[in-house]
C-alpha cells in the first residue's frame, strides 16, 4: 500500500455499532490534522484547533473531537523497553498526550489519535497488530476520545486470502464468502474488542479504505468506517475520491457539493482545513457552519443516508461514473423530506424536482408543498407538481419540502 490512507470517509448508519452512553449512534463530528498538516504536528496545532473550534463557534454546532493523525509517536524509540508502551514524540508533546486531552477536555470537546492494524503506520512509525489491549489500555489512561485505525503495512501472515478493493472491484472470492471471516476483519475486530474492554468510550473509526468489503462487516466492527481511498481536492480525479472542504483547488459549488452530499450520506463530518482565522476564510466557515445540513447529517430520528431517486445525467440507475454519479437524491428528517440535486456538468443547468418521481411525495404531488432552500434557510414559495431551480456547475442545492403547514408530508417514509 501507499503511504496513504486517510481521512474520514462515506459511513452509513442506519444499523451500526452504538456505545452503551450513546456514542456512535450519530456521524462523528470533529477535525483531523493529515491533509493540511501531514506529519508537521505538534501539541500547538491541535489545542490552536480546540479553542478555534469553541472561539468559532462549531464547537456550539456540534464539532467536538479534535484527531491527531499520524505521526504523534516517537519514530525511533517506538515502544517503552519496559511496558512496551507506545512513546509520543518528546518534540512534538513534551508535555505528553494527556496534557493535550486535558487542554481538549477542559474547554468541553474530545481528543481523538491514530494507529494502524499492522506493524507499523503509513507514514512508519510503529502499529497496534498484536498490541491491541496495550495500545487501547494506554490510550484510554491517557483520555483519549476516538480512535482512527489504519490499513497500512499489514504483515504477509495477514494478507486476506480473497482481495476487494473498490477502486478495482474485482475479486476472485467465490460467490456467497463471508468478508467477515476476513483476516481484514479480524484485524480491525481485534482493536475494537480491546476498546471495549477499556472503561473509557473511544469512538472506533475503521480506515480499511473500503477493503475486504468493509460495508459488510463494519457496522458490527466500529462507530464509523471508511468506504474509499483518500479523498483529494480536486473536482476530477482518476484514482482518488475527489472532494474536500476547505483545501485545494475546488470552487465555492464544489466546496458546497462536497460537504452538503457528506450531510446527506450521514457521512461523519470530520473537518481538514485549518482553522486559524487568517487561514480559514469566511465563506468556507460559512459551509462548514450551516446548520440545517448539521442538523438533518445530526437527525436523531431518521438515521438513513438520501437516497438517489432519478440518476440523471442522461444514464440509467445505477451507472457507476466518477464524474456523473446521481444527482437526484432524497432524505427524510424531523423536519421534512430533503432534495439534493448536484449538478455535474460543466455549466449551469436548470434542475427539476418532480414532485411525482419522489418515492414519499408521490401520494401529494398534486397538493401544494412548501419549498425551502437549506443553505440560504430561505422559503422558496409553494409549489404543485415540480419546483425547478437553476443549479450552478458542480453545486449541490439542498431543499426541504414540507406542507404549506409546515408539517412533514410524509413521516412514515423511510429510504430503507
Ligand atoms: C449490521 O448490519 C447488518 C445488516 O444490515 C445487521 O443485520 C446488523 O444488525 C448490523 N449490526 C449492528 C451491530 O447494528
Ligand atoms: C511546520 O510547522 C511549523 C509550525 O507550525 C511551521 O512554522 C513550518 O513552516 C512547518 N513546516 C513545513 C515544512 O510545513
Ligand atoms: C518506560 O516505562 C517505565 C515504567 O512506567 C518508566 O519508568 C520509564 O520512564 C519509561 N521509559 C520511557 C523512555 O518512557
Ligand atoms: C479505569 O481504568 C484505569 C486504568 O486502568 C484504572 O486506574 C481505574 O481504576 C479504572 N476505573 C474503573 C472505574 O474501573
Ligand atoms: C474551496 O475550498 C478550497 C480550499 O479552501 C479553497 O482553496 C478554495 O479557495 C475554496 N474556494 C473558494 C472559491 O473559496
Ligand atoms: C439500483 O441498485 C439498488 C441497490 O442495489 C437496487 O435496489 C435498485 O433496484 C437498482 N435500480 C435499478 C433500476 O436497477
Ligand atoms: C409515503 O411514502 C410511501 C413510499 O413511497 C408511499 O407508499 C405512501 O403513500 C406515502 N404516504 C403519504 C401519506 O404520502
Amino acid at each position: 500500500m501507499s503511504l496513504v490512507g486517510r481521512l474520514l470517509g462515506l459511513a452509513s448508519l442506519a444499523t451500526a455499532f452504538v456505545s452503551p452512553d450513546g456514542t456512535g449512534r450519530l456521524p462523528a463530528m470533529g477535525w483531523n490534522s493529515w491533509n493540511e498538516y501531514e506529519c508537521n504536528i505538534s501539541e500547538d496545532v491541535f489545542i490552536t484547533v480546540a479553542r478555534q473550534l469553541v472561539n468559532l463557534w462549531l464547537r456550539d454546532l456540534g464539532y467536538e473531537y479534535v484527531n491527531i493523525d499520524d505521526c504523534w509517536s516517537d519514530k525511533e524509540q517506538r515502544r517503552n523497553a519496559t511496558t512496551d508502551e507506545l512513546i509520543p514524540d518528546s518534540k512534538k508533546f513534551p508535555r505528553g498526550i494527556i496534557h493535550v486531552a486535558d487542554e481538549v477536555h477542559s474547554l468541553g470537546l474530545k481528543l481523538g489519535i491514530y494507529s494502524d492494524a499492522g506493524s507499523e503506520t503509513c507514514g512508519g512509525y510503529a502499529g497496534s497488530l498484536g498490541y491491541e489491549e496495550l495500545d487501547s489500555a494506554t490510550f484510554s489512561r491517557w483520555g483519549i476520545d476516538y480512535l482512527k485505525y489504519d490499513n497500512c503495512n499489514v504483515p504477509s501472515e495477514w494478507a486476506d486470502e480473497y482481495e476487494y478493493i473498490p477502486e478495482e472491484p474485482t475479486s476472485n472470492a467465490p460467490a456467497g464468502y463471508d468478508w467477515g471471516s476476513s483476516n481484514t476483519a479480524k484485524r480491525y475486530r481485534a482493536m475494537s474488542g480491546a476498546l471495549q474492554r477499556q472503561n473509557r468510550t473511544i469512538q472506533y473509526s475503521l480506515c480499511a479504505w473500503g477493503h475486504a468489503h468493509v460495508e459488510q462487516w463494519g457496522n458490527s466492527t466500529g462507530h464509523s468506517w471508511r468506504m474509499w481511498g483518500d479523498i483529494f481536492p480536486a473536482w476530477k480525479g482518476k484514482e482518488k475520491w475527489s472532494w474536500e472542504v476547505g483545501n485545494g483547488e475546488l470552487t465555492i459549488e464544489e466546496n458546497r457539493s462536497h460537504f452538503a452530499l457528506w450531510c446527506a450520506f450521514k457521512s461523519p463530518l470530520i473537518i481538514g482545513t485549518p482553522l486559524d482565522t487568517l487561514a480559514l476564510r469566511k465563506p468556507i466557515l460559512d459551509i462548514l457552519s450551516n446548520r440545517e445540513l448539521i442538523d438533518f447529517n445530526q437527525d436523531s430520528v431518521y438515521g438513513a443516508s438520501a437516497m438517489p431517486y432519478k440518476w440523471g445525467n442522461d444514464r440509467p440507475a445505477n451507472t457507476s461514473d466518477r464524474e456523473h454519479p446521481a444527482a437526484f437524491w432524497v432524505g427524510t428528517s424531523v423536519k421534512g423530506i430533503h432534495v439534493f440535486l448536484l449538478n455535474t456538468q460543466d455549466t449551469a443547468v436548470n434542475m427539476r424536482a418532480v414532485f411525482a418521481e419522489i418515492p414519499p411525495l408521490k401520494a401529494v404531488a398534486d397538493q401544494q408543498l412548501l419549498v425551502h432552500d437549506m443553505w440560504s434557510g430561505q422559503d422558496l414559495g409553494t409549489f404543485t407538481e415540480c419546483f425547478e431551480l437553476e443549479v450552478n456547475t458542480h453545486d449541490t442545492a439542498a431543499l426541504r419540502i414540507t406542507t404549506v403547514e409546515g408539517k412533514h408530508p410524509n413521516a412514515s417514509w423511510s429510504p430503507r
